[in-house]
């Protein structure tokens, strides 16, 4: 079992625990908190019987248990569903001393952590991420989520008081839902991991998923610690997003696949830009995995008008993560021949 503290504005850290069979240990993994006599467990439909698992195991530790059942994945993100939760809490009779623990994908901790970060001003939220991207990235950090017209519109920073990465769940994801997950660990080992995309390169990746999942946690983490509200380095994890996003919206491909593209992009521009060439490096390991690498069908122009609405469009053009070498991103404002030459290596032609 492997812990890592990410140390909090509001005095209590946020501690990430990843270890085998977790779920069945969460009552010793919660902190201690006299105040606490109810939890909400939140689930997904994909999740109940996991959290079915770990309301038993709060129920053994002495507490009472309330189920919370979200629809599944974005379906869930929405101001209805979080209307209905705060009345299904408030039904349920939680204080302020009590917890919501979220048993499910990065849909789920999102909204749930949105829910608790605002009911009654704030309770106590608990993670149990159980698909690969929640585990390494939306499980996370404090970034809660809810959409509203555009995704992510609305949220709140809060830190789940503990995240329980239960390897054995991870370890039994269909592979196409760990696909979208690897996409994010590969990125996190481009960012802050050489030893990482080694292990994606000789296929160790698949074969060790606990290991990823340690270091990508350790990237994530560490990067976090030293940059709580996005100003510096934390953008750092947006490699492979700003093409990304785009291809997300213009195609409708999972958040995994379309990062995916976004990192091919990313690394023809890195060649073009800081010549450090990671194309075929990227390419390879992402097809092995097999996750996209182009998006051969989309309009060139509307991928152009979707990355100019984004956030990370500055006045000096469009903003984006480069590679210097692995382990050593830069960010960059690139020019219009620069994201020519990323849309081209994904196929996005006029
Ligand atoms: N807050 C952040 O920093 C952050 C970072 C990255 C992504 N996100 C968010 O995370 C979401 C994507 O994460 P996701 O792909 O985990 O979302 P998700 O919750 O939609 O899960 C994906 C699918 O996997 C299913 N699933 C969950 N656990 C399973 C299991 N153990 N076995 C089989 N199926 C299971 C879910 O029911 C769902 O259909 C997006 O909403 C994105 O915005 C947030
Ligand atoms: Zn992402």
């Amino acid at each position: 079992m492997d812990r890592f503290v990410i140390p909090t504005a509001g005095g209590r850290p946020s501690i990430v625990t990843v270890g085998p069979d977790l779920v069945d240990r969460i009552g010793e993994l919660l902190d201690d908190r006299p105040e606490r006599t109810t939890v909400a467990v939140a689930a997904q439909p994909t999740t109940v019987r996991i959290a079915g698992r770990v309301a038993e195991r709060l129920r053994a530790a002495g507490l009472g248990t309330v189920h919370l059942p979200f629809p599944d994945g974005e379906a869930a993100k929405t101001l209805e569903v979080v209307g209905d939760a705060y009345r299904a809490l408030n039904q349920a009779g939680l204080t302020r001393g009590d917890t919501v623990v979220a048993v499910g994908g990065g849909a789920l901790t999102d909204v749930v952590g949105f829910v608790a970060a605002t009911y009654l001003r704030g309770i106590e939220a608990v993670y149990v991420p159980t698909t690969l991207l929640a585990a390494v990235d939306a499980a996370i950090g404090g970034k809660t989520a809810i959409n509203v017209d555009g995704k992510n519109l609305a949220g709140a920073f809060a830190h789940p008081t503990a995240v329980v990465v239960d390897e054995r769940i991870l370890g039994a994801l269909p592979a196409e839902e760990a696909a979208q997950g690897h996409a994010e660990a590969l990125k996190a080992g481009y960012v802050g991991d050489p030893d990482l995309v080694a292990m994606y390169r000789t296929g160790r990746a698949l074969s060790d998923l606990g290991a990823v999942v340690r270091r990508a946690v350790a990237v994530k983490v560490d990067v976090v610690r030293r940059d709580f509200e996005e100003r510096g380095p934390r953008a750092h994890l947006n490699l492979g997003h700003t093409v990304g996003h785009a291809v997300e919206t213009a195609t409708g491909l999972r958040h995994g696949s379309a990062v995916a593209i976004g990192m091919v992009a990313a690394a023809a521009a890195s060649r073009r830009v800081t010549g450090f060439d990671w194309l075929d490096d990227v390419r390879s390991i992402l097809e092995g995995l097999g996750l996209p690498v182009a998006a051969p069908d989309v309009d060139r122009d509307r991928l152009l008008d979707l990355m100019a609405l984004d956030k990370k469009r500055t006045a000096a053009g469009l903003r984006m993560v480069l590679l210097e070498d692995v382990g050593a991103p830069v960010v960059v404002d690139v020019g219009d021949a620069t994201v020519r030459t990323a849309l081209d290596a994904i196929g996005v032609r006029p």
